[in-house]
C-alpha cells in the first residue's frame, strides 16, 4: 500500500528548530487537532478506521510505529521527527504501538470529532472495503 510522509519545513537557527504545517502542505483543511501523550509503555492505540476523515499525524517528541492497513496489505511505519508527517487517508485501518517514553503524537483531522465516522471493528471495516 502507498505510504504517504509528507517533509515539514524546519527553519533552524541558533535558538532551536521551528517547523510548520501550513495549507497545501497537507491535502485537507484542518479542522481540529488533538494530541496524544503519557502513552503508557505497551498500550496500543487506534485500533480502527474512519469513512471520510483524513488525518495527519506527526511524532512531536519521541517516538511510535503506525500500522496502517488497506484491507488488502498491511505495514509497519515508524515516526519519530518532528519535521515530517504520516498522510492517513480515509478508509485506512489504523493501530499505533511502541510509543517511546515522552512520546506525544499530533493529529491533525479534516473534521470534527464524529463517532458516527468511525468502523471500530475489524471485520466491518473488511465489508466496508468490499462494499
Ligand atoms: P479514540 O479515537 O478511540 O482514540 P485512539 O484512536 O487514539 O486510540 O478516542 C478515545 C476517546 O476519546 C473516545 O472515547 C473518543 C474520545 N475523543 C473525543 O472525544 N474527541 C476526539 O477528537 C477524539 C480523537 C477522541
Amino acid at each position: 500500500m502507498k505510504i504517504i510522509k509528507i517533509k515539514l519545513p524546519k527553519i533552524k537557527d541558533r535558538r532551536g528548530n521551528l517547523s510548520v504545517i501550513e495549507k497545501d502542505v497537507i491535502p485537507f483543511v484542518s479542522k481540529r487537532v488533538y494530541y496524544l501523550y503519557d502513552v503508557p509503555s505497551g498500550a496500543k492505540r487506534g485500533g480502527h478506521a474512519h469513512k471520510n476523515l483524513q488525518q495527519f499525524v506527526v511524532a512531536l517528541s519521541g517516538s511510535f510505529d503506525v500500522i496502517l492497513d488497506n484491507g488488502k496489505t498491511r505495514e509497519r511505519v515508524t515516526l519519530n521527527r518532528p519535521d515530517e508527517g504520516l498522510l492517513i487517508e480515509n478508509g485506512t485501518w489504523r493501530e499505533m504501538e511502541n510509543f517511546s517514553s515522552g512520546g506525544i503524537c499530533l493529529v491533525l483531522a479534516s473534521a470534527e470529532y464524529d463517532e458516527w465516522d468511525y468502523i471500530r471493528d475489524y471485520d466491518d471495516f473488511l465489508k466496508f472495503k468490499t462494499q
